[in-house]
């Protein structure tokens, strides 16, 4: 089955065309990343063992000493549930590959990132779609996503905490969640790459591995750990459904690169992991106040739905402009990237990501101030 229009990942393509030569890149969806050198310290990376290993290929499936660190944040995972991917993109792309079958069809959540959902569509398979409720603090809409399900729907995905709103699921919604996919026997594909990164408390927002068989659950170092450049991921799945996707995996890319995957295994020892996430929250929780602050400072233009975790968050306005517009003019007038709404399937918000360095983020900010003072009051 192949669709025969290819969808591309817009919000993917809108950043790749547009971040290479921006000066306030606020469409990132991570923290500030780690340098080599800060990550070698912080991890305590013996260089000399790192540069004795051999460039070769590493085990396909993932280095045994990683895999078993990655299985110590599941409850009851062991490394045979786990398989290292190139960054969670790949897992997403495998698991879509893997899971569905001719005839199924699966459900997003909106607003979400597109991953798996965009591969869905280019398999050629029907993706259905169920609003969050933005009023009830983007909430789970849990009877149009029971109307939704049917005894063809294959995967309900999540992204818990959301990219873009930064909310985590309330505990009925995922009970919720989990009780439309118990009704058909559909998986729970659960990207959760953004445990880890909470405002209001430093425990991670806990998987839904554990909760449900069929579940798989997807991660990787690019946003609690800040190493997106690693382009280091994971699944956890039952055995079986790891196999299926290894299969994949060994077409699609054979493996993580080796030197990835070493950093990867140091970054991940339980003392470096846990600075790398505080780093995380602070960075998280001080952009967020600073850019909460320069929203205030255009009284009833801007609201927003507090994220709970994430870099980002994702207000909503009233301007008289569309939210291409918007993102258009502050990219060509001001030097500053955003990511529209449209991106997202939903108009009058923006996405922006305020985990940056204070200096750069109050820069940035200044030029967004400058640009909406421009919009309201006509130049
Ligand atoms: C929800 C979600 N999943 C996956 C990814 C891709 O992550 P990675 O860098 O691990 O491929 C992103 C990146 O923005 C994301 O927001």
């Amino acid at each position: 089955m192949q669709n025969s229009v290819f969808q591309p990942f817009a919000i993917e393509q809108y950043m790749s065309e547009n971040e290479n030569a921006v000066e306030y890149h606020f469409a990132e969806s991570g923290v500030h990343p780690l340098t080599f050198a800060q990550l070698f310290e912080l991890a305590e990376v013996d260089t000399q063992s790192l540069f004795a290993t051999l460039v070769d290929y590493p085990q396909v499936n993932g280095l045994l000493s990683l895999r078993e660190k990655i299985a110590r944040m599941y409850t009851g995972a062991t490394a045979d549930n786990v398989l290292v991917t190139i960054g969670a993109s790949e897992a997403n792309t495998l698991v879509a590959a893997t899971l569905l079958r001719p005839g199924d069809n699966m459900i997003r959540l909106r607003p979400t990132y597109e991953q798996l959902s965009g591969n869905a569509v280019n398999l050629g398979f029907e993706v259905r779609t169920v609003d969050m409720i933005e009023s009830e603090g983007w909430a789970l809409d849990s009877d149009s996503l029971r109307q939704a399900t049917d005894k063809d729907t294959r995967i309900i995905h999540v992204v818990n905490p959301n990219n873009p709103t930064g909310r985590i699921l309330s505990e009925q919604d995922r009970q919720a969640l989990i009780a439309s996919a118990d009704s058909v026997g559909a998986w729970i594909v659960a990207d959760e790459v953004y445990a880890g990164t909470e405002l209001n408390s430093d425990t991670p927002t806990p998987s839904f591995w554990g909760e449900y068989e069929r579940v798989v659950a997807v991660n990787s170092m690019s946003k609690a750990y800040g190493l997106p450049g690693l382009r280091l991921g994971w699944l956890v799945a039952p055995t079986s459904t790891v196999e299926e996707c290894w299969r994949r995996h060994e077409y699609t890319s054979i493996a993580a690169t080796i030197f990835s995957m070493k950093l990867a295994d140091h970054a991940l020892t339980e003392t470096a992991r846990e600075k790398l996430r505080a780093r995380a929250r602070q960075l998280i929780r001080r952009g967020f106040d600073t850019f909460t602050t320069a929203l205030n400072s255009h009284p009833g233009i801007f609201s927003v739905v507090p994220p709970q975790a994430s870099a980002m968050s994702f207000p909503k306005f009233d301007l008289p402009i569309s939210s291409e517009e918007l993102a258009r003019r502050l990219l060509k007038e001001e030097d500053v990237l955003v990511i529209p709404g449209t991106k997202f399937g939903i108009e009058n918000h923006f996405r922006f990501s305020s985990a940056l360095l204070e200096d750069h983020l109050q820069a940035g900010l200044n030029r967004f101030n400058r640009l909406i003072t421009k919009v309201l009051f006509g130049d």
